[in-house]
């Protein structure tokens, strides 16, 4: 299951509060959801925590939001450990500062052994951008090794795959997205083709494990069909 957070700052808002509120109560939607995922033995959950484009965003909310970052890692990884959690970050991490990487790089090292559930932050991610410097590698790769044509010509979807940042986690059955927004935004673009989609009104920290199983029960009546006939 994957979640495009959203609805943060109009949840502040409509609070008469800053959007900084918001997003610190998004950390807790986000606490709550993974407590939920582990009790219901789902193994891969997925956030969209900040895009590519969000560096766009005023800068002082960005340096807030990057600040909120290393805050909730230092405070929940111990219970994250505890839980059995994997924690993983994903995304373009060149363009983070080096005290969120150092903390990242702690978090994922702690955790890597961990199984019952794997939690992955999309930080810094975009799924045009996870196209591109798949593309990229793969052009570069051939450039020093000529001898790799027939590899890329004969290349599958699967072989495609290995280069996405994604490589090695399965893709998302279900996307969700909260606060009535009807889009995508740049997200998972490849590893989305076939998922399932639910979108509901809730914003991103009123959503916690009801509204989480108000989903699974959604999803659990898709038929899904892959292009076959059923
Ligand atoms: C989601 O909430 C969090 C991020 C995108 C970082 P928003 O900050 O987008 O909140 P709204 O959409 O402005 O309400
Ligand atoms: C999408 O939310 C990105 C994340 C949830 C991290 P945005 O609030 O940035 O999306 P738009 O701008 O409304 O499409
Ligand atoms: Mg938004």
């Amino acid at each position: 299951v994957t979640v495009i957070m959203d609805g943060n700052g109009r949840w502040a808002k409509l609070r008469g509060q800053e959007r900084l509120y918001g997003h610190k109560e998004g950390v807790e939607s986000v606490r709550a959801c993974t407590e939920f995922a582990v009790e219901k033995g789902i193994k891969y959950l997925s956030v969209f925590a900040f895009s590519e484009e969000n560096w766009n965003r005023p800068e002082d909310e960005v340096t807030t939001l990057m600040g909120l970052m290393v805050k909730a890692m230092a405070d929940e990884m111990d219970s994250l450990d505890r839980n059995g959690v994997r924690f993983v970050v994903l995304g373009n991490r060149s363009r983070l500062a080096p005290e969120l990487n150092e903390t990242i790089d702690a978090c994922m090292a702690r955790t890597e052994a961990n199984d019952t559930l794997t939690l992955i932050i999309f930080l810094s991610y975009s799924g045009k951008w996870d196209i591109l410097q798949a593309a990229r590698t793969m052009a570069l790769e051939l450039l020093d090794n000529p001898e790799k044509r027939a590899d890329v010509e004969g290349m599958s979807v699967a072989d495609f795959d290995k280069y996405l940042i994604t490589a090695g986690f399965p893709d998302p059955d279900l996307i969700v997205r909260t606060s009535g927004e009807h889009r995508l935004s740049n997200y998972l673009l490849w590893q989305g083709a076939y998922s399932e989609f639910y979108f509901t009104e809730t914003l991103w920290p009123d959503f916690r494990k009801e509204e989480f199983r108000k989903a699974l029960e959604s999803f659990a009546k898709r038929d899904r069909r892959y292009g076959k006939v059923k």
